[in-house]
């Protein structure tokens, strides 16, 4: 199985602070993998090293089996991957239709025209098209979010990662915006999302690691994870 994404022993961290202790995951291209684990146990950390947020102190970080660890963020971004970071990193002062042009521009060549992009993003979430002209502090949670994964898609990444996307929403934005998930790796786009619980995941994975501490404790299938010690905490929701 080729794979879109690889971890090899990945050390990084804080300053001198050491958080990840040797992580090793493997995102096979065009599947969903699923990040567990607790509170404070190194999910947004993972995703910080892989895009380039915090450098890494050792080991590897591969894209499409070439090396990404100690490249900058932005040249990461270029190679097609991005992070939809946990409070989803949109401008709360300017309209959604600013937000939008920005990451537009952003994408450069990748991102198309702009009436193909505007068009895609409000096919997708219509109440974008509607909500065009208002700030988009103003926005729900649930548009909000909608909104920083439609900015995600400027660039046409081949991968995408959404820290905490359904944290605090309602259940019917959820299942919108995993039905969205689910339609971009019918795309062929390969999707990592980090999740407290799995829930509102479950369906879409493919394969769920867990983190504890900093390192992998578990590796396996969603229909797998009931089987886990202490599985109950991970899918409370
Ligand atoms: N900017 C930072 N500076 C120093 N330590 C940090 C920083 N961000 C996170 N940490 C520490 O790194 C560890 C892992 O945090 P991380 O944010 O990766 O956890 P998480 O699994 O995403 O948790 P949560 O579910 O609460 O989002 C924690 O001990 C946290 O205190
Ligand atoms: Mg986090």
């Amino acid at each position: 199985m080729t794979h879109a994404l690889e971890l090899r022993n990945v050390r990084a961290g804080y300053g001198r602070i050491e958080v990840l202790h040797g992580v090793n995951i493997d995102v096979p291209r065009g599947s969903v993998v699923a990040l567990l684990g607790r509170n404070g146990m190194g999910k947004t950390t993972t995703l910080r090293a892989i895009s380039g947020t915090i450098p890494v102190n050792s080991g590897q970080i591969l894209l499409d089996d070439r090396r990404i660890d100690g490249r900058r963020a932005s040249a990461i971004a270029a190679r097609g991957l991005v992070l939809v970071p946990e409070g989803r990193g949109i401008f709360p002062g300017m309209t959604v239709r600013d937000n939008l042009a920005i990451a537009h521009r952003s994408g450069g060549k990748q991102a198309g025209a702009w009436d193909d992009f505007a068009a895609n993003v409000t096919g997708a979430f219509p109440v974008l098209g509607e909500r065009m002209d208002q700030p988009s502090g103003l926005l729900s949670g649930g548009e909000q979010q909608m909104l920083a994964v439609s900015r995600a898609l400027a660039g046409d990444p081949s991968v995408l990662m959404f820290d905490e996307l359904s944290m605090g929403l309602a259940p019917i934005i959820v299942d919108q915006l995993m039905e969205r998930v689910g339609a971009l790796r019918a795309e062929g786009r390969t999707i990592v999302l980090v999740e407290q619980y799995l829930t509102h995941a479950l369906k879409l994975a493919d394969v769920c690691y867990v983190l504890a501490k900093g390192q992998v404790t578990w590796v396996g299938e969603p229909g797998e994870l009931k089987h886990m010690p202490s599985a109950a905490s991970y899918l409370s929701a």
